[in-house]
């Protein structure tokens, strides 16, 4: 039988579209960078699906149930309820977001000059590891670069490079592996639990300890559940406590899967010294270790969104809107990376201007255009993100050039959709048309935020 969204719409936030004229103006004045775009400028905005979910009724009734006291609210204990029932940890801390956990808990594992190795870090994460004087070694499979053929599990661990890395630099010299579900950086890929699995015990052959960066928890669970023999009759629920099994602890930027605005979560399965040492160090930075920057009534909506994130309904409808959209654009002839991911597609842009070279910010050149097109607002993944080499100054190539169109849970239509791929299969006519980019200002550091671009006149 068809089923279409698993909801229905209770209340509605108007979308304006300005004229092309006014994009156009709008884009020069952002210096060719949608970041600096005003969100009242975009008709569809795609830029992250990172505090950008639609709450359900249930949620906003909890909202009105918020406890405010400083220590000690019952939605703390409503929180860690849900995390023990989903995920089958113990200790729980609050944060303000996912980078807070990070912030608390890596300075705790992490001794100068050691490596964290993960399939991937996030940026955030990557800075964190950074700030705590650590390395961060990402350690993907070669199949996440290969954007066209469709391998279920692009967001895996390289096993091989994995035990060659820690031979390398030494067991006692890596502070701890990293598994992020799904693979953000790769194209929101997942990582199967035969790989989850194989790390667990690489890492255990090592004495080395495994968490967990979690913000896409449930849509890795569900890919696994699709794509991985032996799941297809499982509950989420116990595919996700499986995951957690093989890990000690973990990071979560509730932003995501747990489908709330804001929210983080830092939580250990039993390691009682451990959860001891976070708990001081959240008060300093993030606030008294029940609420840890959140307000009573943010951590009821969180314990609420978590349940509501591993239902199989919802993430069936949340994954199939993404996969219509790729379905959409491998009609029109779009390249991706394939197959789609669980909170985006990833559009391959080295593959649709190919003329344009990675030091010219191909990805780049497709979001600004996208956005002139039918003002929608996508993230360049790609050398523009990179940066330069920290010691020779120079302009780093990126493997991928990726326009992320990240969909926002809950909150657009497939109509939407229909808009998005038409708009990029009207450009891929005039591809080549295209030109380039340079810098009018770069910033030292995080300069994809805040540079502004010019197109170079040929
Ligand atoms: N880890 C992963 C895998 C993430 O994708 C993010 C954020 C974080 C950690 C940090 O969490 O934003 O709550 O502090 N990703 C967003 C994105 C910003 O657009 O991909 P946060």
């Amino acid at each position: 039988m068809r089923f279409a969204e698993p909801f229905k719409i209770k209340m509605v936030e108007p979308l304006n579209m300005i004229s092309r004229e006014e994009r156009e103006r709008a884009l020069e004045r952002a210096g060719y960078n949608p970041f600096l775009l005003r969100a009242e400028e975009v008709y569809i905005d795609l830029l992250t699906d990172s505090g950008t979910s639609a709450m359900s009724d249930n949620q906003w009734a909890g909202m009105m149930l918020g406890d405010e006291a400083y220590a000690g609210s019952r939605n703390y204990y409503n929180l860690c309820e849900a995390v023990q029932d989903i995920i089958g940890y113990k200790y729980v801390i609050p944060t303000h977001q996912g980078r807070g956990a990070e912030k608390v808990l890596f300075p705790l594992l992490v001794k100068k000059g050691q490596y964290v190795l993960s399939n991937w870090h996030f940026d955030t994460t990557r800075a964190h590891v950074d700030l705590a004087g650590g390395h961060a070694i990402d350690l993907v499979t070669d199949k996440a670069f290969d954007t066209t053929t469709p391998y279920p599990f692009k967001g895996n661990f390289d096993t091989d490079r994995l035990r060659q890395t820690i031979a390398e630099k030494g067991a006692e010299n890596i502070a701890f592996i990293l598994i992020t579900v799904t693979n953000n950086s790769a194209g929101g890929q997942p990582v199967s639990m035969e790989n989850i699995r194989e790390v667990s015990a690489i890492a255990k052959e090592n004495g080395i300890r495994v968490f967990l960066d979690a913000a896409r928890f449930a849509e890795n669970a569900y890919f696994i559940k699709k794509r991985e023999k032996g799941y297809e009759n499982k509950e989420i629920v116990e595919i996700v406590r499986e995951m957690f099994s093989y890990g000690e602890g973990f990071t979560m930027s509730a932003k995501k899967d747990a489908l709330v605005n804001i929210g983080g979560l830092l939580s250990f399965k039993e390691d009682e010294e451990l959860y001891t040492q976070a708990r001081s160090m959240t008060v300093p930075m993030e606030g008294f270790p029940t609420y840890g920057g959140l307000t009573g009534r943010d951590m009821e909506a969180l314990a609420r969104g978590l349940r509501e994130g591993v239902n199989e309904q919802y993430l069936s409808y949340r994954i199939g809107q993404v996969e219509y959209l790729g379905k959409r654009l491998q009609e029109g002839g779009i390249p991706f990376q394939s197959p789609t991911g669980g909170h985006a597609v990833f559009v391959d842009a080295k593959k649709m201007l190919p003329h344009i070279p990675g030091v010219e910010f191909p990805a780049q050149v497709l979001a600004n255009e996208l956005y002139l097109e039918a003002g929608i607002r996508g993230v360049e993944i790609g050398s523009f993100l990179l940066g330069r080499d920290a010691t020779t100054g120079e302009q780093l190539e990126s493997k991928l050039e990726l326009l992320r169109l990240t969909i926002p849970r809950r909150v657009y239509t497939n109509n939407h959709m229909d808009v998005i791929a038409d708009a990029l299969i009207a450009i891929k006519d005039r591809a080549n048309t295209l030109v380039g980019l340079e810098f009018t200002y770069e910033p030292p550091i995080l300069r994809h935020f805040t540079a502004r671009l010019k197109p170079i006149k040929k």
